[in-house]
């Protein structure tokens, strides 16, 4: 089957942007030409390390070496460097944006901004970002199907297990009524860590070493990080508007190490639960540490995330993610990758 070339920019190299650079010309490109596609990296962007663009495509183990050294990609650039990332996404050449920068959850900014400049020239966007989810979807889809383009986020909760594609593609028919969620790795690793009697602090640097965390993982522990999951969900599986600054939030901070110990001695868990739920025309949310009881899915002890959805056809579907890392985020931007080749459903 001849292949058609597919042209990728990442605005983002960073954890999640070096593992998908890492798995593309592996696993990845074969699953994308077997899908027709030919991939090739156009175009990178970051903050403190430059950008990069070669319409040729650029050298992608020579790009991971350069920002991994603290160097600056502008050595891979052929021609005019861009200035700043709003200018990179005008005018890199591609088809196809990937936003993986780092999670604002006060305003979703500036990734909404670079996911909105790339729809409006007439590029798909891919993004494991949930910002401009939380933030912006129905204004971002509507953007995109007004240029006929797709903005696809698999990678927005739950890294690669599919949850809204599931929705999309398995579940015709089906009304999601509501959900609640372990959602966040990173403190269900701490709670974790603690019930095994490490310190909270050793948890979270366990998780900052395994790039789960947050650029900033107070984020994580203070809940801001599964509200904006809450409202990417509730959003785009509720047709809800809810902004995850006005959520009620609690995080994981004050919780006691024996209080997290005792729970799991009984059978249940302390995890940072989501929930949402429709009332009426209007979604009640909320996200905070609950004490779960013995049995209760979301307690697993393996678990990084745990969703159920309550639905009116199917009752509750369970959705569970094993131990997890940035590969399976990587992964999501492939699945969305290969979605765009698929029929639209
Ligand atoms: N890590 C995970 O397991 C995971 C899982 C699911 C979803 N996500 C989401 O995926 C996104 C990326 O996560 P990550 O772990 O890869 O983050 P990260 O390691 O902090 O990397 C972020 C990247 O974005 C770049 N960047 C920051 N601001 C920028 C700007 N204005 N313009 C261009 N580039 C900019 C940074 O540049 P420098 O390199 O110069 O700093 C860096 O390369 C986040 O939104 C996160 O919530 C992450």
């Amino acid at each position: 089957m001849g292949s058609r070339r597919l042209r990728l920019a990442l605005v983002g190299f960073g954890h999640v942007g070096r593992a998908f650079a890492r798995l593309l010309p592996g696993a990845f490109a074969r699953g994308l030409r077997d899908a027709g596609l030919a991939p090739v990296v156009t175009g990178i962007a970051t903050s403190r390390h430059g950008s990069a663009i070669d319409p040729r495509g650029l050298d992608l183990a020579a790009a991971e070496e350069i920002a991994s050294q603290g160097g600056d990609l502008r050595q891979l650039h052929r021609g005019r460097p861009p200035r700043g990332t709003l200018e990179f996404v005008a005018s890199v050449p591609a088809d196809v944006l990937l936003e993986v920068t780092p999670l604002d959850p006060r305003r979703g900014e500036p990734a909404t901004r670079h996911v909105r400049r790339a729809l409006e020239r007439g590029l798909h966007v891919v993004t494991a970002n949930k910002g401009p989810v939380a933030f912006s979807l129905s204004s971002l889809l509507v953007l995109a199907r007004r240029r006929r383009r797709r903005f696809l986020f698999e990678g927005a909760v739950m890294d690669g297990v599919p949850v809204f594609n599931l929705v999309r593609s398995c579940l015709p028919g089906v009304r999601v009524l509501g959900f609640r969620g372990v959602l966040n790795t990173t403190t269900t690793r701490i709670l974790a860590g603690v019930e095994s009697g490490r310190r909270f602090e050793d948890a979270l640097a366990d998780a900052r070493r395994d790039g789960v965390a947050e650029a900033d993982p107070s984020l994580d522990v203070d809940g801001w990080d599964a509200a904006v999951k809450t409202c990417a969900l509730a959003n785009a599986l509720l047709d809800a508007s809810l902004r995850p600054d006005r959520l009620a939030r609690r995080g994981i901070a004050g919780l006691r190490p024996a209080a997290v110990r005792a729970a799991r001695r009984s059978g249940g868990a302390i995890r940072l639960v989501a929930r949402a739920r429709r009332a009426g025309r209007r979604v009640a949310a909320q996200v905070g540490p609950e004490r779960l009881a013995a049995f209760d899915v979301l307690a697993s002890e393996r678990a990084d995330g745990v969703l159920v959805l309550e639905t009116d056809l199917l009752g509750e579907i369970g959705i569970y993610q094993g131990p997890s890392g940035v590969e399976q985020t990587a992964y999501a931007l492939f699945s969305d990758l290969l979605s765009l080749a698929a029929p639209r459903r």
